[in-house]
């Protein structure tokens, strides 16, 4: 059989190239030889669902009627307990019936936004280093130009608005802002969002503010919402990381109707929503919040991810890589320790006795010279992996 050449769109091949293939390579590799990998790359809690909410979903699936098609915009009860949600947490009364819309995941959402409202040519504020998503998967697939906001050390890693170029203002469509932050682990103060809020609102964009760290705090920092400051936006959230259930692909948009409405469009006509059952099973969870402070479950969370982030901290300062411990986030971004070049070849030399990071230039070449580790695995194997990395340092 002759085969048909086949040829991608166009916007496929603005898609930058996928950088890890040498790492995938040299983690094989290594596995090969018989070492056992102390993975710390990727965002994957380590941790359990809740065995309630598991327990919730058992019961939720037996039921016949929970058995159907969803509504792709989230059943009704769902959406009020999103709804419900942002009443304890953030004080906002937000209506489930216009305001609040399912997602299978936040990066769904993150992706499909862009199709309701990028033309092609229009900009797309991002953030770099960021979430690949917002560039690529949003921007690009829609003949978009992400328009590239630097996020430097000196700027507490948030985006300088008074750079941005003013010939881009008349296109710019809408802004994608992240904190807490992946992957520095930066958080944003009040002040902050209300300048990007106010510098969308006088050049006629909206923020899609990407919220899943809302809950992954440390300390005393609560988290905001950017509703709080304007309901011209649109956040996007999930109990990926709230509740350990990234398998579970549950997620949510709140905020301007119109955006939600615009984001609906697009969604009606290629998904057909998230199972009954595990929207169910969400709202068990949600519901476990009365303030805004988290509950119990996701308290006992935060006290491992504290553990872990300061033993990896400390143990990392104590061999003389300057580190700082984040406010937020289960990340620990970080400058390559003195003497070495370049993160992608540093990632390599941990790779070689074991340790799998992620290199920087992989959330953007304004991550270049920077290693992200996550939090994601237990104390004795952070302990393990400091133990190997003190080796190479
Ligand atoms: C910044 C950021 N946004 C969005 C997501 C997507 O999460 P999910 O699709 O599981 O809700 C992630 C996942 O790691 C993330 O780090």
């Amino acid at each position: 059989m002759l085969r048909i050449k086949v040829t991608y769109a166009d916007r496929i091949g603005r898609l930058p190239k996928y950088i890890f293939a040498a790492i995938e390579e040299l983690k094989a590799e290594k596995k090969r030889e018989g070492i056992d990998l102390i993975l710390l790359g990727i965002g994957d809690p380590d941790l359990t669902t809740p065995e309630f909410i598991v327990n919730e979903l058992i019961e939720q699936v037996k039921r016949p009627e929970n058995q159907n098609y969803p509504t792709s915009m989230g059943e009704q009860d769902f959406r009020e307990a999103v709804s419900r949600w942002y009443k304890v947490r953030f004080g906002l009364d937000l209506d489930s019936g216009k305001e609040v819309t399912h997602l299978l995941g936040g990066k769904e959402g993150i992706a499909n936004i862009a199709r309701a409202f990028v033309n092609p040519g229009d900009v797309v504020l991002c953030p770099n280093p960021g979430y690949p998503v917002y560039e690529n998967g949003a921007t690009k697939l829609c003949d978009g130009n992400p328009y590239i906001m630097p996020l430097t050390k000196e700027n507490e890693f948030l985006p300088d608005l008074d750079a941005i170029d003013k010939r881009v203002l008349k296109r710019i469509k809408m802004m994608y802002l992240n904190y807490p932050n992946n992957p520095t682990g930066a958080i944003a103060p009040m002040e902050f969002l209300k300048k990007a809020s106010d510098f969308a609102e006088d050049n006629g964009f909206f923020i899609v503010y990407d919220n899943p760290y809302s809950e992954f705090t440390f300390d005393d920092y609560i988290a905001p919402s950017i509703l709080q400051v304007s309901e011209n936006h649109v956040e996007i959230n999930s109990v990926s990381k709230m509740f350990n259930m990234t398998g579970f692909r549950c997620g949510w948009a709140a905020g301007n109707s119109d955006i939600v409405e615009g984001l609906r469009k697009v969604k009606s006509q290629i998904d057909s929503g998230g199972s009954i059952f595990i929207q169910k099973a969400v709202i068990k969870g949600l519901d476990q919040y009365t303030s805004e402070k988290k509950p119990e479950i996701v308290q006992k969370n935060m006290k491992i991810y504290e553990e872990r982030r300061d033993i990896l901290v400390n143990g990392l300062n104590d061999m003389g890589w300057k580190t700082e411990k984040p406010v937020a986030t289960f990340y620990v971004w970080t400058p390559i320790p003195e003497g070495e070049k370049d993160d992608m070849e540093f990632v390599k030399k941990l790779i070689n006795v074991g340790v799998v990071i992620t290199p920087g230039v992989g959330f953007g070449e304004h991550g270049k010279g920077f290693v992200r580790f996550a939090l994601t695995q237990p104390i004795e194997k952070i302990k393990e992996a400091l133990e190997r990395i003190s080796k190479v340092i």
